[in-house]
């Protein structure tokens, strides 16, 4: 690769990942893979082209800028936005063929009088919030708004949907169930209301690789598409199934310079880091800038050679300092893995996420969107 710094996404893993689910998801189920924050870090529209390669029927992106971008490649497949959708921006929902999260009726009118002057319908979803408190119409108004919004024109409620608060926790299933109870409570209440099938739609990676009787007839996994688990208990439980997993990201950069240091000297920004003993150092061209947390300083690794090389002092914005000292002969421009496998040495994503504090979904979402990606 011709490249500083770069990203290898393994197609195929890619693929397995979406048969796995399509395996624990029920076999009519619509799968649309949530593809936002550019796929996850993965790259948004080649994402999107391996996914329906591999059996996506929809897709779900968070914005009508992403949705956009989706359209722009000529990709035809129903698209539901799941984020925030401006008032500005409804009329799009129209240009684009878009599907959209509505929660209030307000928006819905705002819609309908759009489709109006467009004599075109609009699809909606109507997001009911059994407990999250994020987005969606509170339970106890939800029958309510169904009703409005079914008697208005050129606006079908085409689906309903929720979003677990901690699916991803299974041991304290309790809250989980009871969002789960009141989903298909409301669920029933609301079918009686349009008099037409509803595309039914809750679960995300945790609850699909968790559970094992889903109610949807649509699913929104995410992370689980890219390899990931969403905790590690759900890994745990998911693995003791059977379900595997396989990361399809790898993160990658070069040796930058090289020079021998000696025991006591300090390295980088404040000085945050000493020699114990004559080192030899090197730079790599990375920094927080393209997503390398800084709290990995002092703390995180990365793969030379196929050992494992200690991050010497603070992350810098566009680099970062390594101890190349036991990595044996080393040159400039030589490939360093900072994510992924090298050798028999490994840094997972997992692994990344301890040392910066934080979840496995931030490290690779923060992968700076202009890094070259190549899909092998
Ligand atoms: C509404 C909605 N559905 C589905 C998902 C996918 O979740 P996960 O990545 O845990 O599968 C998300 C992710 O944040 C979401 O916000």
């Amino acid at each position: 690769m011709n490249n500083l710094s770069w990203i290898e996404i393994s197609k195929n893993n890619l693929i397995s990942n979406l048969k796995t689910i399509r395996q624990i998801t029920c076999p009519e189920a619509i799968i649309s893979p949530c593809i936002k924050a550019n796929a996850y870090g993965h790259g948004l529209v080649e994402t999107a082209k391996i996914f329906i390669s591999g059996g996506a029927d929809w897709l779900s992106v968070n914005s009508i800028e992403e949705a956009e971008k989706i359209r722009q490649a000529d990709l035809g497949q129903p698209i539901l936005v799941i984020g925030h959708v401006a008032e500005y921006e409804l009329e799009r929902i129209f240009d684009l063929d878009l599907r959209l999260f509505i929660s209030s009726f307000d928006y819905a009118e705002k819609l309908s009088k759009i489709g109006q002057t467009k004599n075109k319908i609009a699809n909606i979803h109507l997001k009911i919030d059994t407990g999250m408190h994020r987005h969606g119409v509170l339970m106890m108004e939800a029958e309510e708004l169904a009703k409005k919004i079914n008697d208005l024109p050129h606006i079908k409620i085409e689906g309903l949907a929720t979003h677990f608060a901690n699916s991803a926790e299974p041991s304290n299933p309790s809250y989980f169930n009871e969002q789960l109870e009141k989903f298909t409570s409301i669920v029933s209440k609301i079918k009686n209301i349009t008099n037409h099938d509803l595309i039914i739609h809750c679960d995300k990676s945790a609850s699909l690789l968790v559970y094992d009787n889903h109610i949807s007839n649509l699913v929104r996994p995410g992370i689980s598409a890219y390899g990931y688990y969403p905790s590690s208990e759900v890994a745990e439980i998911a693995k003791a199934k059977g379900i595997n997993l396989k990361p399809a990201l790898a993160f990658k950069t070069i040796i930058g310079q090289i020079k021998k240091i000696l025991a006591n000297s300090f390295v980088g920004y404040g000085c945050a880091y000493t020699t114990s003993r004559p080192s030899t150092i090197a730079t790599i061209p990375v920094g927080y800038y393209d997503g390398y947390d800084r709290k990995l300083s002092n703390k995180g690794y990365a793969l030379v050679s196929g050992q494992r090389a200690p991050i010497l002092g603070r992350v810098c914005m566009n680099i970062t300092i390594i101890d190349i000292t036991d990595c044996g002969q080393i040159s400039s421009g030589d490939e360093v893995v900072l994510i992924g496998r090298q050798d028999n040495e490994q840094i997972t994503v997992e692994q990344l996420a301890i040392w910066a504090d934080t979840i496995n979904y931030e490290i690779i979402t923060r992968l700076r969107e202009s890094l070259p990606r190549y899909y092998i």
